[in-house]
């Protein structure tokens, strides 16, 4: 791994927070913060994330991409795809992910991202923004199993591979892969990223179920993310709607 400072703990609230909380304090881009265990990891759309010590990789990676502020929302697309391509090479299993941000196998979901920022209302123009990439990976099965929320829908790593798993392989393979992606993503390549991605996309072609913003629960077809990453889904009446946010939930394949 390249010189970067990596902060263990035995146990943080939220390494994404240790990790904002670091980065307002001027740490250096690339540092990583990455705990046993976590009292109160926290998902996307305040969600929590279950973090029992031993039982998964917890970490967040500080970045200061030279990106704009709009195109935030890709790193976690692009994350997800670096992700995915690590365990791949690493335990060779091939990750699907569901957009925006869960890593599955096997259509269960082993793990998350999420992105976090600094204050972007009083960055000046030459300013890099803050961004903490945070991951969560079930790396085993919990003694007493998932809990019954989550049951049938998680998994583990180890349920999928014969490999010895490391904790600390697994870290380095996917912090040199996120920022090599970040990278790519620097230098304009979303399209390239996002070919990738699509090929896999779990919910492709498939029917997928969501809320709108003003509560309406609608259902249709999976078109997948356009160029900006905002996921267009087909309705029956074959009205397009675009999802920018929120969650979408994969009910099953379309029946032509
Ligand atoms: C999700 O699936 O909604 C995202 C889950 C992200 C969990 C990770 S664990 C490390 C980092 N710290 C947190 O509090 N959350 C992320």
């Amino acid at each position: 791994m390249a010189t970067r400072e990596i902060i263990r703990l035995k146990v943080a609230e939220s390494t994404n927070s240790v990790a904002l909380e670091r980065g307002e304090k001027g740490a250096a881009p690339g540092t990583v913060v990455v705990a046993d265990s976590q009292t109160g990891g926290r998902g996307r759309l305040k969600r929590s994330w279950l973090s029992p010590p031993g039982m998964g990789l917890y970490f967040s990676l500080l970045l200061r991409p030279d990106l704009a502020v709009e195109s935030l929302p890709k790193i976690t697309l692009a994350a997800g795809l670096a992700i995915c391509k690590a365990v791949e090479f690493e335990y060779g299993v091939f990750p699907q992910i569901k957009w925006p941000n869960d890593l599955l196998l096997e259509g269960r979901k082993f793990g998350g991202i999420l992105t976090e920022t600094g204050d972007l209302q009083n960055i000046s123009n030459r300013q890099k923004p803050l961004v903490v990439v945070g991951v969560g990976l079930n790396l085993y099965l919990p003694e007493s199993g998932f809990p019954p929320e989550l049951m049938g829908r998680a998994t583990s790593l180890s349920l999928h591979t014969d490999k010895k798993i490391s904790a600390d392989i697994l870290l380095e393979a996917c912090v040199n892969a996120i920022e090599e992606v970040v990278q790519s993503l620097e230098k304009g390549y979303f399209s390239k990223i996002l070919s990738a991605w699509k090929q896999r996309d779990a919910a492709q072609g498939k029917i997928l179920t969501w809320v709108t913003p003003h509560g309406k629960k609608l259902a249709g077809v999976s078109l997948g993310p356009d160029a900006d990453g905002i996921l267009h889904i087909r309705d029956q009446k074959g009205t397009i709607h675009e999802v920018l946010s929120g969650d979408v939930n994969l009910v099953g394949k379309i029946l032509e």
